[in-house]
């Protein structure tokens, strides 16, 4: 079984060779061969004639000849020269097809394995006894697909969910708890309660600030270990994690551990001991700060507060401690971490010093998002910004399911229970896709009208798409015909379109992980899903004599399943077999 090999990779390769026997001192690394432009007229071509034009002192479109004419294509692909001097190249038919076969053949369909080292990616991570807000829904969703997409690649990934169980809030809750709680209520929602509280006591605090010293003792008593103040935050806790594992399974996420801030508690005093003794932070009266200064000796950044006038370690710190924990426990290539915009100056700034603190053979990268709006009243917003996660799930189920009933009418092969199913899987895809498709470093506006069409950049055309390629195949298997991955003839230009795109699965894959744009990867799937219904159109599959041409078409049929199942699926959206 050939193995697969991207076309591009395979023409570079070629191409470098023969620039080496024409000028053996030319720079080659700059060399490549990249897919065409629409409408070009060749498969995939190349600007290398012009980019040496310069160094050999030699007009482009002769370099360009003289390198076809060195060039042995080895029946890859035929070869031409346009304009001032581009190298086209049409990819023959043979060599389309066993690209075909091989990818076929591979279990990542072509995609590149990662080099297998450990990779800690922190998402989602929302704030105990706080209902989690949409900046954690796009973490969330957000970060599982790049976990996907690491984990695909054959790295080691850690999914760390650094959830917010530590800090001043804490002692807000255990008084308002003390104060105002409302038994009932809590047995009934309890995270809702708490978050009552938390509004309740900052309301209250407002006017008798006072209630900041109380709180402040009970933190205190918390911090000190007292048995009541301690299982009252454990029962936080656990309230809150229930409830954000039931968010969680209903999404399909999860997580390898879930240390969150109280874990690295007991390394905060420690760390700032050690930090102003090495005078990689300085107390400025009497907090301590880190400040990063240029070569003149002025700001280059916001400085970095690692403890307040009180005492009290921050987030910053926490961050810190978390870096070196991590580095110490998995040793990472690299650590993402997912939040919202609004944390770039943190991460920045956390970077900076573990830099100054000698952590250098990591790579580190914060992948922030932009802010998620609803459109006004389709939904019931509790207050303010703070969108329920449930609700958003709930309502476009419901709305999945409207439209489907509409779609299917009462078409007896369609149970309830199908229905139902079909419904979940459509209506978590399009709240997923809607977000996923979006480039993340940009605002979305969520709109239930768009994105649960069935036409156009959305899950459901997707889905819809995939099912119709698993429909065809039942069609084929009940004319006793199926995919067998043996041979692929590309006689339609719609075939070609469908079969060259297909090849760029694993770049797609590689792109979205690197840029942690999972974007990258949708856009992808969606120009796919456009091509097969253009190919499907042009190309009938169970029509004619040609027994050979219907297997090979079943083939494309069964990559075009793969690479729209497998990408769907690293997007964390499942593909229905019928629609
Ligand atoms: N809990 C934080 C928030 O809700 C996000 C934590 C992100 N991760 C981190 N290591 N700082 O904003």
């Amino acid at each position: 079984m050939p193995t697969f090999q991207p076309l591009e990779a395979l023409l570079t390769d070629l191409l470098r060779a023969a620039v080496k026997t024409l000028a053996p001192d030319a720079p080659l690394d700059t060399l490549a061969v990249e897919r065409s432009k629409p409408g070009r007229g060749s498969d995939f071509q190349c600007a290398a004639a012009m980019q040496l034009s310069k160094v050999l002192r030699k007009n482009p479109r002769q370099i360009a000849q003289d390198i076809v004419a060195a060039m042995d294509l080895q029946g890859l692909a035929e070869v031409d020269v346009a304009g001032p001097g581009f190298i086209g190249f049409t990819v023959s038919e043979a060599a389309l097809g066993r690209t075909l076969v091989a990818q076929l053949a591979s279990p990542t369909l072509g995609a590149e394995p990662g080099d297998g080292s450990t990779i800690v990616i922190d998402f989602s991570s929302p704030n105990v006894a706080k209902r989690m807000h949409i900046g954690h829904i796009r973490s969330t969703i957000i970060g599982d697909a790049i976990r996907r997409l690491g984990t695909w690649l054959g790295h080691r990934v850690v999914a760390d969910n650094h959830i917010g169980d530590w800090g001043t809030q804490f002692g807000q809750l255990i008084y308002a708890w003390n104060h105002w709680r409302d038994d009932a209520a809590y047995a009934e929602q309890p995270v809702e309660e708490l978050e009552r509280l938390y509004v309740r006591f900052h309301r209250d605090a407002a006017d008798d600030p006072e209630l900041h010293d109380r709180s402040r003792e009970e933190l205190a008593k918390l911090q000190a270990g007292d048995p009541t103040n301690r299982a009252l935050w454990q029962q936080f806790i656990d309230a809150s994690r229930s409830e954000f594992d039931s968010i969680y399974a209903r999404l399909g996420v999860d997580f390898d551990v879930t240390y969150g801030e109280s874990h690295y508690n007991d390394m905060l005093q420690p760390l700032i001991t050690e930090l102003l003794a090495s005078g990689v932070a300085v107390e400025d009266e009497g907090a301590a700060v880190v400040y990063f200064k240029d070569e003149e000796g002025e700001d280059a950044m916001t400085p970095f507060l690692i403890r307040k006038k009180d005492g009290a370690a921050l987030y910053a710190t926490t961050d810190i401690a978390t870096v070196r924990y991590r580095m110490a426990e998995w040793s990472p290539s690299r650590i993402i971490y997912v939040t919202d915009m609004r944390q770039q100056l943190h991460f920045q700034q956390l970077f900076a010093t573990v830099r100054i603190l000698g952590v250098d053979d990591v790579q580190l990268d914060h992948f922030w998002f932009g802010m998620m709006s609803l459109p006004e009243g389709a939904m019931s917003t509790r207050k303010g910004n703070v969108i329920r996660l449930e609700e958003l799930l709930d309502e476009s189920e419901a709305r999945a399911r409207a439209v489907l009933d509409e779609r299917l009418g009462d078409d007896p092969t369609w149970s309830e229970a199908d229905r139902a199913e079909l419904a979940t899987i459509l209506g978590l895809g399009a709240v997923k896709y809607a977000d996923l498709s979006n480039n993340p470093q940009t605002n979305i506006t969520f709109s239930f009208d768009k994105m649960l069409a069935f036409e156009g950049n959305t899950a459901p055309y997707l889905q819809y798409t995939s099912a119709r390629t698993h429909s065809l195949a039942r069609k084929a298997a009940d004319a006793g015909l199926q995919a067998d991955g043996s041979t692929f003839r590309a006689d339609d230009p719609a075939e070609r379109e469908l079969a060259l795109h297909l090849f760029a699965f694993g770049r797609a894959v590689t792109l979205a992980w690197e840029q942690g744009k999972p974007s990258i990867l949708a856009t992808f799937l969606f120009e796919l899903a456009q091509r097969y219904h253009r190919w499907y159109a042009a190309c009938p599959v169970l029509k004619g004599e040609d027994a050979e041409l219907k297997v090979s078409r079943l083939n494309l049929n069964a990559a075009a399943q793969r690479v729209l199942s497998e990408g769907l699926g690293l997007l964390g959206i499942r593909v229905p077999e019928r629609m």
